[in-house]
């Protein structure tokens, strides 16, 4: 089975980036990490690549004198490595147009709720705020709005009267850890048809 390259950008724990790594080790999953780049040295989810033998790169978003010449750097080591597909795995950086124009359809993100709902930081927060009773996550490809583009898979929780922002946001990352590996798997199958900024069919 010829596997769909990825690579994998992170800014911290990467929790995400480690439920991608198990499922890479399961023989028939169509996927593999050729890299996991962060724009902090200090990010933990480095250790987990290197513990799973992943090439590492650190790109430090503050030695560069704009957006634009980082996201540039980014670009090339991507390439570099021969990636076919970038996956945006709490990835805490604003990406340029330039970027996403780049890898149009094979820039994916994942997103801690039910989109179109509570774009930007802090997700679990948000929800909780507007006081919903149901919340969750999203794997999307990337558009040039933020948190925008065709959805591929959502996940649902619920919103229990006790919640606390902690207690939300773990419940939605236990999601999160089975959503995003099963979106990169659809999109290595070939399953999905995307029409503009939807996806019009799921193929099987
Ligand atoms: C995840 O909850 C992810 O959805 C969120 O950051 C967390 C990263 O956790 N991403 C965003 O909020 C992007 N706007 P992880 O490093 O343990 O995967």
């Amino acid at each position: 089975m010829k596997k769909k390259k990825l690579a994998v950008l992170i800014s911290g724990g990467g929790s995400n980036l480690q439920a991608i790594i198990d499922c890479c080790k399961q023989p028939d999953y169509p996927a593999e990490i050729v890299c996991v780049i962060s724009n902090k040295a200090s990010a933990y989810g480095l250790e987990r690549a290197k513990n799973a033998g992943i090439e590492t790169v650190v790109i430090d978003h503050k030695q560069y004198h704009d957006r634009a010449a980082f996201d540039q750097a980014m670009h090339e080591r991507i390439v570099a490595y021969g990636a076919e597909l970038v996956c945006l795995a709490g990835f805490m950086r604003l990406i340029t147009p330039w970027f996403i124009e780049q890898w149009h359809n094979r820039l994916i993100n994942i997103h801690p709720s039910l989109l179109p709902s509570f774009k930007g930081l802090h997700g679990p927060r948000q929800a909780l705020e507007a006081g919903v009773t149901i919340a969750g996550c999203t794997v999307h490809f990337v558009r040039e709005a933020m948190d925008d583009g065709p959805i591929i898979i959502q996940a649902a929780v619920p919103v229990l009267p006790d919640d606390t922002e902690e207690s939300l946001a773990a419940r939605i990352l236990v999601e999160e850890h089975r959503i995003y590996p099963a979106a990169i798997a659809m999109i290595a199958g070939g399953e999905l048809v995307i029409d503009g900024d939807r996806i019009s069919r799921y193929k099987h």
